[in-house]
């Protein structure tokens, strides 16, 4: 074979190998095979450079900086699409298409809105010539160079067999980062030390605009296709959905969600569809777009100003919105964690009103660099909660000498709820009050915690009856609301609503509605019988969340058991390590604490208990041991704590049953007895050693 026709058998090998990598994920052929094709086809380029064209293979990453991108003048210009905002707009859109076709259920290409950037791609002969941005709609820039580094974009038309190449062809598509390269993308740049991307849309965007390719190349985008412009010397299908499909057999690659839907019943449900499956796609959309399917119905409708009148885009609400940071309150958290929320201008985004978002804590505000009066962007996505994620310095409000009006946060000295220090441990980004039970807002969080469904699961206790209990000073601690009666939250909801200003109708009515009191009485009533787990999640100690807390309920099996262990008790139990075991010893040592749970339990508050139930896991399961004689590195007890957090069961005697006796300066007895029944014995480096071996030594 002549090097010619060789240098265009690997060209055709690795785009098909290129197509089934990038486009089909299911790769045709080892990589160690595609890495010869590609040194073989190098090399056969040195050796002939006259054979080197654009659309080799090898040129993807090779162009040289270019001084500026040469204008391209669209043969067929690039248009934008009209938007609707509700389902009454598609409406109207249905409507239009109906009186223009006379249709009654018209057929739509439907499609997601890639939010991306709008690219002609222009092949001839099948060769990729130019690719271009849209610009203005007529004239835009040639940054082919820049789109030969994306993968996905075939070099060269697919051919098939019965499928022939147009004289020329332009795709039209969108170019983007898939969401997946963004945060890889960010995570390498923040590593570095370099300024991340506000968002994939920005990331497509700038590598598209690089001058130099091979900047370009090391951004992961991505390219689907969603139309044609110029297209001379191949006969078009006649409905949109073919002419994507017969783009997809030509190599190029096409949203899988793509579709087709009838009226608009059938518009409204993909969009739903694609709405709830938004957030699980690889890469972000805006919206969907709707097109006529049949494509002399489209060119009967026509186009009004820069949009057909045969398409539009229906958007889904925006998520991120611009509006003005009044404020920055601090939140008290249960654990005395100080979040600074921002308080908003309120702003309509994804569909909700935005009043507040999370400013995360001090080092996030000082990066952010955010001060009252800043106009600030605010994202809102699914459920998560809002989130300033940048401030536009440039719109900073500032005084007649040009200095900002607002000054810098800084976290106060004090608690805005108690007045207690407001500390911050070393190597911790969170700011905590030390006012524990004493803060008030601490007690209503307690209070929220201990009343959650996962807790102690009271019914009709929410949020504003807990703020109302504290205020009014009904209830301290979480036993007192075991001591509330019908008269007291009666007295209650009557001095909130004087505080309030509002007189309820019942009340004008001479009655007293008190089936809500009752309700919540029967609640608290209900909570008495709960299990040690509930209870012990309820307390709200700080790192006991539930699953900590139900191990500690087995382990223990009773609550004086758990209260009266050592720390090295504790630690013994799966899962609790240094600090959790510190957090139990100082809850249970602390006199109020001990305190709350005597009232509780006068209040009648109960659960069963039983046996601890050492769970039978880890190394040593179902393996007795026995502990004799003086240990020098650690005392008996925690030799033993330790062991049964490996699974044994630490006895006091031995005898037949006895599987390991670990023996300590001067053992008599028991080791004596050990020797004669042949059971395994251990001396205290032994013993140390599968400590070691088992993570447990030295101890944390
Ligand atoms: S069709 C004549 N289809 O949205 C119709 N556009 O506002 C031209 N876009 O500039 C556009 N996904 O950048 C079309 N499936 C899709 C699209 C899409 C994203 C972008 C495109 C265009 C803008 C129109």
């Amino acid at each position: 074979m002549s090097a010619p026709d060789r240098i265009d058998e690997l060209r055709r090998l690795i785009a098909e190998a290129d197509h089934a990598y990038y486009q089909l994920d299911a790769p045709l052929v080892p990589d160690a095979e595609y890495d010869r094709w590609m040194r073989e086809l190098q090399a056969l380029e040195a050796a002939h450079p006259e054979c080197v064209t654009p659309d080799s293979p090898t040129q993807r990453v090779a162009g040289a900086p270019a001084p500026a991108f040469a204008e391209v003048r669209h043969a067929v210009p690039m248009l934008s699409l009209a938007n609707a905002f509700s389902d009454g707009e598609v409406a109207d859109f249905v409507r239009r298409v109906v009186e223009a076709t006379g249709e009654t259920a018209p057929a739509f290409s439907v499609e997601p809105k890639i939010d991306g950037l709008a690219i002609s791609l222009r092949y001839e002969q099948g060769r990729l010539v130019q690719g271009a941005t849209r610009g203005d709609g007529a004239t835009g820039e040639d940054v082919v160079a820049n789109l030969r580094t994306i993968r996905v974009i075939p070099l060269v038309l697919r051919r098939t067999p019965g499928l022939p190449l147009p004289e020329v062809l332009e795709v039209r598509g969108e170019v983007y980062m898939p969401k997946a390269a963004f945060e890889r993308f960010n995570a390498e740049a923040l590593a570095r030390g370099e300024k991340p991307l506000a968002n994939p849309r920005n990331g497509a965007a700038g590598s598209l605009r690089q001058l130099d390719p091979r900047i370009t190349a090391k951004r992961p985008l991505a390219f689907f296709a969603y139309g044609v412009g110029e297209v001379r010397g191949l006969e078009l299908p006649p409905t949109h959905s073919a002419l994507l499909h017969l783009l997809g057999r030509y190599g190029l690659p096409l949203s899988p969600e793509i579709d087709v839907a009838l009226g608009l019943e059938g518009l409204l449900a993909y969009y739903r569809r694609i709405g709830a499956a938004r957030d699980a796609l690889p890469y972000d959309i805006d919206g969907v777009v709707y097109k006529l399917d049949r494509r002399d119905l489209q060119e009967r409708m026509g186009f009004v100003a820069r949009a057909p009148r045969w398409a539009i885009a229906h958007k889904f609400p925006a998520q991120e919105e611009l509006t003005v940071l009044e404020g920055i309150d601090l939140q008290v958290g249960r654990t005395g964690a100080i979040t600074p929320v921002a308080r908003l201008r309120p702003v309509r985004v994804g569909g909700v009103t935005v009043t507040n978002a999370t400013l995360h804590n001090a080092d996030q505000i000082a990066r952010l660099d955010a001060r009252v009066g800043d106009t600030v962007v605010v994202r809102r996505a699914g459920d998560v909660i809002p989130e300033v994620l940048r401030v536009l310095h440039e719109r900073r409000p500032l005084a007649g000498d040009g200095t900002p009006l607002s000054p810098p946060f800084v976290m106060p000295a004090a608690c805005p709820e108690c007045g207690s220090a407001i500390e911050r441990a070393e190597g911790e980004a969170v700011a905590r009050c030390t006012g524990g039970l004493y803060c008030p807002a601490q007690r209503k969080q307690a209070l929220i915690h201990f009343a959650s469904r996962r807790a102690m699961d009271i019914e009709g206790l929410g949020e504003r009856l807990v703020e109302d209990l504290v205020d009014f000073g009904y209830v301290q601690t979480v036993a007192d609301l075991y001591r509330l009666g019908l008269d007291d939250l009666i007295a209650m909801k009557r001095r909130a609503d004087a505080r309030d200003g509002v007189t309820p109708e019942t009340v004008k009515q001479g009655r007293i509605a008190t089936r809500w009191a009752e309700n919540l009485l029967g609640g608290i009533d209900q909570s008495r019988r709960t299990t040690l787990e509930r209870l012990l999640f309820a307390l709200g100690i700080r790192d006991v969340g539930e699953a900590t807390a139900k191990q500690l309920a087995r382990w223990f099996g009773s609550l004086d058991a758990l209260m009266a262990a050592s720390l090295e008790e504790l630690q013994a139990v799966p899962d609790v390590g240094p600090v959790v075991s510190q957090r139990l010893h100082g809850f249970f040592a602390e006199p109020h604490n001990r305190e709350v749970i005597a009232a509780l339990r006068a209040a009648g508050v109960h659960w069963p208990e039983g046996p601890p139930q050492r769970a039978a896991e880890g190394p040593l399961a179902g393996r007795t041991v026995v502990l004799t004689g003086a240990l020098a590195a650690l005392t008996r007890d925690e030799a033993g704590a330790h062991l049964e957090a490996l699974g044994a069961r630490v006895a006091g005697s031995v005898s037949k049953k006895t599987h390991l006796v670990v023996a300590g300066e001067a053992a008599g007895a028991k080791l004596d007895k050990a020797r004669e029944l042949g059971i395994e014995i251990w001396d205290e480096a032994a013993l140390l050693d599968f400590l070691r071996v088992h993570g447990r030594w030295p101890p944390a």
